[in-house]
């Protein structure tokens, strides 16, 4: 899983939309705010001249800041900024000139801090909720981590389940400081074989430490580092002229969204599929992320007309072929498969969409404008229902918490329920899709 995590994280910078984020995106392509010249006398930094960053955390909506000097880049694609144009207070610090250390806060609700980005400068720490300085900071670090150091390298969350407690890890040479949040100990370690890092970044899951313009990856609990490391950050992290697959793929407008298939599984995995990739539509702390099919299901090579969760299996239909495969991570395909619709369904394709509703053993296939519910729990798959819908054109459908959504391009029509959908004789005005659920830009 770590590795094919990485190749992930590699192809998806590389051949998709690197730039996850509406914001990113809107920052790349126009401002280069020359006037802030005018202010500040360091010259705009390039993160392609292979630099190293003071401070990488992600805000609450999943924007990434890269943080260099005074500077700031907002995502994985576009300029450098003043960072006190985001983080308004720093520029009262600006004398430090740089910050030594930021993370996200995560998983804290109980103690009201949830979200929060904190950022560590000299012996001091600052607390940020929705691009403001809270109230009494910046304080002295100690009284907000006691036992933690200050002039940090770096810092990162380390939620619960991933590290043992709901954590924070801070670099400082070659020492690690692993924090508890609830009990406030703090652990010192050290991993003389990490390089000391200068930041550190939680990324999809995965843990990532800074160091020079490369980075390695490592386990947040042993510090183990497994694979070819360090890796070039201009690859992976930053969109450069001559590095990486050096792809200009565009993030698409909504209106001009067309997907293949949608579904979400039990685990609340969100993914939706067009042409031969996918994005995760659920990890919006992270921002939104595409990456190929066949990374993830390797033998799905062609791309997908359907696609279904259904009892911890993940279904996925091409042509006339269905391919099962086991949902957890790293995904199997189920021996045996892929096999005929006819055999597994007993219909014949093409298939336009298909969808499970949470907890229930019918699948609903569309062919066109025709809905057919099988019964998952029968042996043989008969099709025991069939409705004729007043939509045409249907790509793809999902069933989820707040009803069915059916995708025609980029409009999409809601339904409370399948038998709502099935008895539905007149053709309701259809919604756009917003850049919230598919990360496109309006
Ligand atoms: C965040 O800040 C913006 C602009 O300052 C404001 O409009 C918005 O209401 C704030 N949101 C929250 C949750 O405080
Ligand atoms: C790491 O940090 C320690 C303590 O500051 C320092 O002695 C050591 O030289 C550093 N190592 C590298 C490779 O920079
Ligand atoms: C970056 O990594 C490469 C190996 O991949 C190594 O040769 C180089 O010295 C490293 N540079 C820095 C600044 O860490």
């Amino acid at each position: 899983m770590l590795l094919s995590q990485t190749l992930c994280l590699c192809l998806a910078l590389a051949l998709s939309y690197a730039a996850p984020t509406i914001h990113d995106v809107m920052m790349s392509d126009h401002d280069h705010d020359h006037h802030e010249d005018q202010v500040h006398h360091n010259a705009n930094p390039d993160r392609c001249d292979g630099i190293e960053f003071d401070a990488i955390a992600p805000d609450e909506k999943g924007h990434t800041f890269f943080f260099k000097g005074d500077h700031l880049w907002n995502g994985f694609n576009g300029p450098a900024q003043v960072s006190s144009a985001f983080f308004r207070e720093l520029d009262d610090y600006h004398h430090l000139g740089h910050v030594d250390a930021a993370f996200r806060m995560h998983n804290s609700e109980e103690n009201g801090k949830h979200d929060h980005i904190y950022f560590f400068l000299d012996d001091k720490v600052f607390s940020y909720y929705n691009h403001s300085l809270e109230e009494g900071y910046p304080k002295d670090i100690q009284l907000d981590f006691p036992g933690v150091p200050s002039h940090l390298d770096a810092a990162v969350e380390c939620p619960k389940g991933e590290c043992n407690s709901d954590s924070v890890l801070f670099f400082k040479g070659e020492e690690v400081y692993n924090y508890d949040i609830a009990t406030q100990l703090v652990k010192e370690r050290q991993w003389a074989h990490l390089p000391n890092c200068t930041s550190a970044f939680r990324w999809l899951e995965q843990y990532y430490c800074f160091h020079g313009h490369n980075f390695t990856r490592f386990h947040p609990v042993s510090g183990e580092v497994n694979g070819v490391y360090p890796k070039d950050s201009r690859h992976y992290f930053m969109r450069c002229p001559n590095f990486g697959h050096g792809g200009e793929a565009k993030v698409p407008k909504c209106s001009e969204v067309t997907l293949d298939a949608i579904t979400s599984d039990d685990s609340g995995k969100t993914y939706a599929f067009t042409g031969h990739n996918y994005m995760r539509l659920d990890t919006h702390r992270d921002g939104k992320h595409t990456f190929p099919i066949a990374r993830t299901w390797k033998e799905v090579t062609n791309g997908v007309d359907a696609v279904f969760s259904y009892s911890d299996k993940i279904y996925i239909i091409k042509g006339d072929q269905v391919y099962i495969y086991k949902s957890a991570a790293p995904s199997t395909l189920i021996e045996g498969y892929p096999k005929s619709l006819n055999e597994e369904l007993g219909i014949e394709g093409p298939v336009n969409a298909a969808f499970v509703c949470k907890d229930h053993h019918i699948v609903h296939i569309i062919q066109g404008q025709m809905m057919k519910d099988i019964d998952l729990s029968a042996t043989p798959r008969v099709v025991a229902r069939e409705a004729s819908l007043p939509i045409s054109g249907i790509e793809a459908g999902m069933c989820g918490p707040d009803g069915v959504k059916l995708y025609v391009g980029s409009e999409y029509y809601h339904y409370e329920s399948p038998g709502v959908l099935a008895l539905s004789r007149m053709l309701q005005e259809p919604k756009n899709v917003t850049p919230d659920m598919m990360g496109c830009v309006e």
